[in-house]
């Protein structure tokens, strides 16, 4: 019999950085966060590791084209069956063509686990990269714990905590950082 895909989680918990997918309480806090944002409907949104696609569920009702990178290809797979209508790429962010030619102005939603990664300084490095280049304005990645995920922040770059989240597992907090 195949592993069931919470089975994935629970083995594989350090490289896919979580113990339970998100509940609906973030998925919609995420959804709220992006509309705070101001974002047009012609506003790409992309998505960075929608794993079983939680937070994708409430961010599929955005009239905003969205796109999925996700690394690990059985989420792929998976993402494109429940997910007909949206551009899958399985790629990893690191090396995500979709990033690198995203149309100015985009907004990301990241669930990449950043606090739990053995080195999260390219990731960093790609998140303030993606900022200052203005082909994102804006990136919404979520932790659990007070700390600021991306901290120290390079000149040019601000945070600010947008949500917290007790209904999650753990409880989650929203980060958002733009250019400024
Ligand atoms: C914490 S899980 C979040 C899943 C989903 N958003 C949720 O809330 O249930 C992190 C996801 O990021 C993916 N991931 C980890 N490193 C990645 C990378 N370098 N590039 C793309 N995806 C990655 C994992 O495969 C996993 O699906």
């Amino acid at each position: 019999m195949k592993p069931s895909l919470i089975a994935v989680f629970l083995r594989n918990p350090l490289r896919i950085g979580a113990i339970a997918p998100a509940t609906r309480f973030l998925a919609r806090a995420f959804r709220r966060s992006v509309l705070a944002l101001g974002a047009e409907p012609t506003t790409p949104i992309y998505e960075l590791g929608p794993g079983t696609g939680a937070l994708t569920r409430e961010l599929e009702t955005l009239p905003n084209r969205l796109v999925l990178i996700e690394r690990e290809s059985r989420f792929a797979e998976l993402l494109r069956t429940r997910f007909p209508r949206l551009e899958v790429r399985c790629e990893d962010a690191l090396e995500s063509e979709a990033l690198k030619t995203a149309q100015a102005g985009s907004i990301l939603v990241s669930s990449l686990p950043i606090l739990s990664l053995p080195d999260p300084k390219p990731f960093r490095a790609l998140f303030f990269e993606l900022l200052l280049s203005g082909r994102f304005r804006a990136i919404l990645q979520y932790t659990y714990g007070p700390k600021d995920p991306l901290a120290p922040l390079p000149p040019g770059i601000r945070s600010r905590r947008v949500r917290v989240v007790l209904l999650n597992l753990p409880p989650a907090v929203i980060w958002q950082y733009e250019r400024g």
